[in-house]
């Protein structure tokens, strides 16, 4: 027997789309493994949204987004103008899947579509952090009230399974300290400073024609996108309520070949590192360039690599890292929360 899970998605960008790739390619294979069709009945992006109860051709939005076109623009299901907020409030689904633009200032147009769908009684996974950076304890007060699940393993480090394994495999033991590369584009370009002798602006240049970077990349090279991941680690993992008040933030921006040096003399490699650590009762957190010893397990990430490692009291220490080139892991990953829902409930 087969269920037919329906659900929403909210952005069909490089994460929306990819993710409607992955169910085309692996339906059949959800539907055996998991007993689960997913089945999209809205969508929306900037232009508006679309909307069918028995279901849109997913192959379909994905083939109309990689050339460009909105989804308003969709025969016989388009909506042209429908906020995602209206889409969300409008049909009748089991999960959200929130894709949006981060949004640091306001969480929107995420967070309203987040709360709605809770309130509507349905589950959310999310690939957006703008949300849980801003209002995490409220989010998942409501979630816990309307009974309903918020998944979001996607948003610290994409595919890298951080959020579980600090959440669900580390049940019962303490955590003494986390120590993550949550940014994947200043470990590119740190990565290829060390190994390629680039400069800082050189490397960051080859970020940009690699379509990792931003053309304004502050949130990455300063160390806003890492401490945003940490929040929510330290929020689910650590269960310490924490904004980015909380967390010391030193980027990259000012490093030169000669700091790599004088780190390498000494045996160590620097990295942006996202810390938490255990002080008393309490964690310091922090993001900052850190000289570790050549053999940490985070010192050897490559240029496509993002990593995590737990300390625990009672589990020793348990290492991740991931190897991804683009953003379709983390759309694996939401796949990942929304079967979960299901299988592990
Ligand atoms: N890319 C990654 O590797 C990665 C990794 C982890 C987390 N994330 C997070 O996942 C989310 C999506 O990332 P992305 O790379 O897919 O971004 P993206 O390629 O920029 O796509 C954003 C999507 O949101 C749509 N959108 C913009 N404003 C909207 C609005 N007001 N209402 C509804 N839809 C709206 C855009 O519409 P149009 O298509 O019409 O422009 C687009 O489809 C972000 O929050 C990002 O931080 C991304």
């Amino acid at each position: 027997m087969t269920r037919d899970i329906r659900f929403t998605l909210v952005g069909l960008g490089n994460i929306g789309r990819n993710l409607l790739d992955i169910l085309v390619h692996r339906q059949e294979a959800i539907a055996r493994d998991y007993g689960l069709r997913f089945v999209l009945v809205g969508a929306a992006d900037s232009s508006g949204a679309a909307l069918d109860p028995a279901g849109l051709d997913m192959a379909a939005i994905r083939d109309h987004k990689l050339v460009r076109r909105g989804v308003a623009t969709l025969p016989g299901v388009g909506r042209a103008g429908m906020s995602a907020l209206e889409m969300v409030r409008a049909v009748t689904a089991d999960v959200l899947v929130e894709a949006a633009p981060t949004n640091l200032q306001s969480g929107q147009p995420g967070l309203d579509c987040v709360r709605a769908a809770l309130d509507a009684g349905h589950h959310v996974v999310m690939a957006d952090k703008g949300p849980l950076v801003l209002a995490f304890d409220d989010l998942m007060a409501q979630a816990r009230a309307a009974e309903r699940r918020l998944a979001f393993s996607g948003t610290v480090a994409g595919g890298l399974p951080t959020v579980n394994i600090g959440v669900r495999d580390l049940a019962g033991s303490g955590v003494e300290r986390v120590e993550g590369i949550f940014n994947g584009t200043t470990n590119y370009i740190l990565t290829r400073m060390e190994a390629e002798g680039l400069s800082y602006a050189e490397a960051l240049q080859g970020a940009q024609a690699a379509g990792i970077a931003e053309a304004d990349p502050t949130l990455d090279v300063d160390g806003w996108d890492a401490a945003n991941k940490l929040i929510i680690i330290a929020n689910s993992v650590l269960r310490r309520p924490t904004t980015l008040e909380d967390v010391t933030v030193e980027g990259i921006r000012a490093l030169t070949l000669d700091d790599l040096a004088a780190a390498r003399a000494g045996g160590k490699v620097i990295k942006l590192l996202a810390l938490a650590k255990r002080m008393g009762d309490d964690y310091a957190l922090s993001v900052r360039p850190t000289a570790l010893p050549k053999d940490h397990p985070m010192a050897r990430t490559g240029m496509w690599d993002m990593g995590v490692v737990y300390h625990t009291d009672y589990m020793g220490v348990i290492s991740a890292v991931i190897e991804a080139e683009g953003p379709v892991a983390t759309s694996a990953a939401v796949l990942r929360d929304m079967i979960n829902l299901y299988a592990a409930s």
